[in-house]
């Protein structure tokens, strides 16, 4: 998709802004907190009708005003379309061409944006959760029924801690939820599996282009028991294992939502013995590797990096940069960022202008 247009009101601080957009590179300059990340979210706003940096939607409201509203033109192909979404303090609105969306997951269908921030670069030096969230998410993306799976999981697992914070004296329910988990655990591993494959047929390309370099590289992903036709089985053991533990912890222990994955550079593990640049690198490819899993054209993703560059080195961020450029729509934020033929905007005075 491309996004042509967005118009702001009192979104952050921009009291009314009105861009149009180039369909490639989009360099968002300011000094310090002049209001480019503020504009960023924007644009990241209209994938999920979520912020990366907050959940007290509220706070995108203008200091001291009533509501706030992002009125977004994209394109797909030939399709034009109009997005607004409407915040109050109580309320969020979604509306497609005029008309309000029953759900806000169907915006997810209609739009997509790959973030890259800066702790995104450092994924693999991070704890496992970041990692099963970057999973998450991008496997919701292409998946309602992973996105269903993941919700039901962790209704499911919310009840289960909530019996073993009473000591579980109701064994016959911890059994049947222990079952249910299980029940939807087994797709997880397998859509998992299946997803971490895909990736790892476009990541070492993808590494290769931002490195400047070819090198076998892959995700390592072991589910946290084999799925070899026995899960369940091998499922209720480990559950039956931990659960001494787990009353003792009063919560569970074990299970997918605990489980990681890693990155091999070579035979080695990034983070353990890559340097910060390769760590960057290869989290980045990571980030990017969605992008190519998605075969219609017109519906790939844009790419928005919120201050990414400063992390860097300039070889590296000069290869991210022409990279993004040569596929589609990006829209990067920086103090100080140049690239041949990019759209350039100048953001001062809770105002931006095109530069060019
Ligand atoms: N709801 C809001 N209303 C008005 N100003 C806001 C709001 N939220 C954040 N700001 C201001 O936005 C500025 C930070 O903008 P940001 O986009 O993060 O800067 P940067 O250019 O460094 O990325 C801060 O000065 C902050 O006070
Ligand atoms: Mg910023």
């Amino acid at each position: 998709m491309i996004l042509e247009r967005i118009v702001l009101t009192n979104f952050r601080t921009y009291e009314k802004l009105d861009l149009e957009f180039g369909e490639r590179a989009n360099l968002i300059l300011g000094s310090n907190a002049s209001g480019k990340t503020n504009l960023a979210e924007a644009v990241y706003f209209l994938s999920l009708a979520r912020s990366w940096r907050t959940l007290e939607e509220k706070n995108l409201i203008q200091f001291g005003k009533e509501e706030a509203s992002i009125r977004a033109y994209v394109r797909e192909g030939t399709l034009h379309r109009e997005i607004l979404i409407e915040l109050t303090p109580q309320a969020k609105r979604v509306f497609l061409n005029g008309k309000p969306l029953r759900r806000l997951s169907e915006l997810s269908r209609l739009t997509n944006v790959l973030l890259f921030s800066p702790e995104d670069v450092r994924l693999f030096e991070g704890p496992p959760a970041e990692r099963r969230g970057f999973l998450d998410v991008s496997l919701s993306k292409r998946s309602n029924d992973y996105l269903a799976l993941i919700g039901r999981q962790a209704t499911l697992l919310k009840s289960r801690n909530a019996l073993l914070k009473e000591g579980a004296r109701d064994k016959a329910l911890l059994d049947v939820l222990t079952d249910q988990l299980i029940d939807v655990e087994e797709p997880i591993v397998r859509y998992r599996t299946m997803y971490v494959a895909s990736l790892n047929a476009v990541l070492p390309k993808v590494l290769g282009r931002l490195t400047g370099k070819t090198a076998p590289c892959s995700l390592v992903y072991r589910s946290f028991v084999k799925d070899d036709g026995r899960f369940k089985e091998r499922a209720k053991k480990a559950y039956a294992e931990s659960l001494e533990g787990d009353l003792m912890h009063k919560s569970t222990s074990v299970g997918t939502h605990r489980e990681d994955f890693r990155m091999k550079l070579g035979d080695r593990d990034v983070a353990e013995f890559g340097s910060q640049g390769e760590n960057r690198m290869a989290a980045l490819a990571l980030k990017l590797s969605p992008y190519f899993l998605i075969e219609e054209e017109e519906k790939k993703p844009i790419c928005v990096l919120d201050d990414v560059t400063s992390e860097l080195d300039v070889d590296n961020a000069g290869r991210l940069l022409a990279y993004l450029d040569e596929l589609g729509q990006s829209f990067l934020t920086a103090t100080d960022l140049s690239l041949q033929g990019a759209s350039v905007y100048e953001v001062a005075d809770h105002n931006a202008k095109r530069r060019n």
